[in-house]
């Protein structure tokens, strides 16, 4: 069953009803002024960091759930209705939400009334705008009374949800004409207020919620709506809200337009007063000039427009035209908008993670960069940097920073033993993108110490060493706290409720990883070509030997017979093998170790797929073990915590589908290969929406898997590594134009059926125009030439190179 459709011409998610199974969601904002917007306005504003600059308020185990947002009430003669359904849940006679890249575009109408409500953040302003058009198409004059509403947080969304002794004191706004402004504790030390305008000459105003609700009362009645009648209540202490009354006659045909800011404002010390400081009274210009600036019809027209340029640049860097249009609408939309989601939020907000709670993870961060290094190769740059900044001279880093300190997170810990080769990766990735060698040179301190400054290079020297330092008693790497599979938890031997399995106190064993071991010789071989580009070929030719002894332990004593290994636990006893009752095989090193290339020749690489074909995989995707847990095992840890199918216990954990993809691949399986992609991607699964639940239109974390009680049902979208990953899998995989170090491998692996096709890809400001087509005459041709292999060399900047491949 389906809830909407793709409009792919116009790059939207199109809703044809509120009653989706679950809010679906969009985001709002490209640079620090962020917000989440839901199929029913539901959702919250913050200005770059969702924990502590908190515009809006937002309760995430709320009953019913999604309550508060964007709120607009029109009170058309008694009927009291809201163009994005909620608060007011009246049935609307016409209901559509367009989620858009960068907007959301709700359309309803009720009783021969129709609005438009526009909703956006400008590039790189503060300040979230919702335009809303108003129209009477009635053949009757109609009075209407309009009242819009937002729910201020006190900044801190921790604090604010749990400091209540405090709150209920400390709340404070001014209003003046139609700007209602929030200045809770700018008394005092913040120097930053939020504003919430209107364009229009006001009928009324509501700044405190009680008195706007009334006593029994919730958002889908406020009282001052019921009444019609707005209190111009000004609040102290309790809870403030921004509330607009506004009323209009319209005659048949006609239509208003009404534009809302809402707004953030920062001003240095000497400037936060209008007159002196003991007057209380704040400098109002700054947000005077926003709201006139953005509350002005022709600005948002132009700001619009600058929003549908910003996006065609970003994606109109690979775009594939394939005759499937599932596969190209999320190629060129959904999958790089998803990618630019986790670039700029990682896994801090969305509606499961409550932005209140993890930093900027390094192995995600990482990870995430393959899927937006292409779009925006310099703020990748900067990001690199950022993280090589959390690294420790033993190459071991911080698992996570904050991203307003951008200093390591002693709360998140450390000794995640895969995190340092994930640097080398996302670096590898960045120069294969752009040439640019001189990330290299950058000097970047240790643990963020001043003084420890070394260039780029030696981190990832340091990153190479990790692994081999740390290993265990058959030569392969020690896990450590955990590797990808944050619960796996090797060393952690956790009986308290509650206690972070991530980190607690951990015993010193010597648990080794066969899934780091995969990743050591895949990325290492990454390092090994930086060094010779470098021309320390010693030093690369040392790390050839490495990988080499690495695949070597693998195939020694990571392989089960059937598959790889899972890991030896703190016991020396093997996890994810034939003689474990639960637990016998696991995707990630059947994925990671095939796509390092351990046993392609050898025959073991097509068996362990083969068996995780068999074992793992099902109609929703391809688990991540199996069979999943029944009890809970002490010395396994988080994983075996979670019932069977969930999550990290056998749920299908799409971030490592491609990894089985991109393995298929390695070893020609093109059918399967395909099949794997598919299993997951939301476009071929929208007409399951009702089993799927989340978003037809990005990727979700997990979908409980074949040992579940819901088969198929997806949860925790948006912020996940998948994002990243299966667009690193169809662009550099599948359709098989990878950037490396010497230009564009082109290798394409598709199944039989895609015979004809074209990509764009803008690669180090070139435009390739490749075609491809099916023939026994195989190879590449650019400019008409045949080539020698598949790497087609970077030309220069601005040249537009015509490759035709013949596949
Ligand atoms: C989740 C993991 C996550 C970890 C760290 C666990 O509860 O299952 O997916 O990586 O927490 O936040
Ligand atoms: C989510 C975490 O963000 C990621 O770092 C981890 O690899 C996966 N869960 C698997 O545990």
């Amino acid at each position: 069953m389906k809830y909407g459709f793709f409009d792919d011409e116009k790059r939207e998610y199109v809703i044809e009803t509120p009653f989706t199974p679950l809010p679906w969601i969009n985001y709002l904002g490209s640079q620090e002024f962020f917000g989440l917007i839901s199929n029913t306005g539901g959702g919250y504003c913050f200005y770059r960091d969702a924990k502590l600059r908190r515009l809006t308020r937002f309760r995430y185990n709320c009953v019913p759930r999604d309550t508060g947002g964007r709120m607009f009430y029109i009170n058309d003669n008694g009927t009291i209705w809201s163009p994005t359904f909620l608060p007011s849940k009246t049935p609307l006679d016409s209901y559509r939400c367009r989620h858009g890249m960068g907007y959301t575009i709700f359309e309803s109408g009720k009783n021969g009334v129709e609005t438009q409500l526009t909703c956006f953040v400008p590039l790189d302003v503060n300040c979230e705008v919702n335009r809303l058009v108003i129209k009477n198409s009635s053949d009757m004059t109609k009075d209407l009374s309009i009242v819009s509403a937002v729910e201020f947080c006190l900044w801190n969304a921790v604090d604010d949800s749990t400091n209540f002794q405090r709150n209920y004191n400390i709340g404070e706004v001014e209003v003046e004409g139609s700007v209602i402004y929030h200045k809770t504790e700018y008394r005092e030390r913040r120097n930053h207020y939020a504003f919430y305008s209107v364009n229009q000459k006001t009928a009324g105003f509501d700044t405190d919620l009680d008195s706007f609700l009334g006593r029994f009362n919730s958002y889908d009645t406020p009282q001052a709506v019921i009444n019609g009648r707005s209190g111009n209540t000004v609040a102290h202490g309790w809870s403030p809200i921004g509330s607009h009354r506004l009323e209009y006659t319209l005659s048949p045909g006609e239509e208003k337009e009404i534009i809302f800011i809402l707004g953030y404002i920062e001003l240095p010390g000497n400037e936060k007063w209008e007159g002196p400081a003991a007057n209380g009274v704040i400098n109002k210009k700054p947000a005077q000039e926003l709201a006139a600036k953005y509350g002005n019809s022709e600005t948002v027209k132009k700001e619009l427009g600058d929003l549908a340029l910003y996006w065609n640049d970003l994606l109109g860097r690979y775009e594939a035209d394939t005759g499937d249009k599932k596969l190209d609408r999320m190629v060129n939309i959904w999958n790089q908008y998803q990618c630019m989601t986790t670039f700029n939020m990682s896994r801090s907000a969305s509606y499961y993670e409550s932005g209140t709670g993890r930093g900027m993870g390094f192995r995600d961060s990482c990870q995430d960069l393959l899927g937006f290094v292409h779009m925006v190769p310099g703020r990748a740059r900067e990001r690199i940097l950022d993280i090589a900044a959390i690294q420790f001279k033993s190459g071991g880093a911080w698992h996570q920073y904050q991203p307003l300190t951008k200093r390591g997170n002693a709360d998140a810990g450390m000794g995640f033993n895969d995190d340092p080769l994930w640097l080398i990766a996302c670096t590898y990735a960045y120069i294969a993108e752009t040439g640019d060698y001189s990330i290299l040179d950058e000097l970047v301190p240790f643990d963020n110490k001043e003084g420890t400054e070394r260039p780029l290079f030696e981190h990832l020297r340091a990153s190479f060493n990790y692994t081999l330092n740390n290993l265990g008693p058959h030569k392969l790497p020690l896990i450590g706290r955990a590797d990808w599979n944050d619960c796996l938890n090797l060393n952690c031997f956790s009986e308290e409720p509650g206690e972070s399995f991530q980190t607690c106190a951990n015993i010193e064993s010597e648990a080794e990883s066969v899934f780091i071991a995969g990743m050591f010789v895949l990325y290492g071989a990454q390092f090994a070509e930086l060094c010779d580009k470098k021309g320390y070929t010693d030093e690369a030719d040392a790390a050839r030997r490495e990988i080499k002894n690495m695949s070597e332990a693998v195939l020694a004593h990571g392989w089960d017979g059937e598959w790889f290994l899972r890991a030896y636990d703190s016991n020396g006893d093997k996890v994810g093998s034939k003689e474990c009752n639960d637990g016998k095989i696991f995707i990630e090193p059947q994925g990671m170790c095939v796509m390092a290339g351990i046993g392609v020749d050898s025959g073991e690489a097509v068996k362990a797929l083969t068996s995780m074909k068999e074992r793992l995989t099902f109609e929703y995707g391809t688990c991540l073990v199996a069979p999943a847990y029944k009890e809970y095992h002490l010395k396994l840890g988080e994983i075996s915590s979670y019932p069977p199918g969930y999550k990290e216990n056998g749920s299908v954990f799409c971030h490592n589908n491609p990894w089985a993809s991109i393995a298929e691949t390695r070893v020609g399986n093109a059918e399967e290969a395909f099949e794997i992609y598919r299993r997951t991607c939301p476009a071929y699964i929208e007409n399951i929406s009702e089993i799927h639940r989340t978003e037809p239109y990005v990727y979700s974390q997990t979908i409980a898997g074949q040992e579940s009680p819901a088969p198929g049902e997806a949860k925790n979208s948006w912020l996940t590594g998948t994002a990243a990953w299966t667009f690193v899998n169809i662009s550099q995989y599948l359709l098989g134009i990878r950037p490396e170090l010497d230009g564009l491998r082109i290798a394409p692996c598709l199944p039989k059926h895609y015979d004809k096709m074209r990509v764009k890809r803008v690669y180090r400001g070139a435009v390739y125009e490749i075609s491809f087509e099916r023939s026994i005459d195989k190879g590449v041709w650019v400019g008409g030439k045949k080539i020698e292999g598949n790497i087609v060399p970077a030309a220069n900047e601005g040249d537009v190179v015509q490759v035709k491949v013949q596949m």
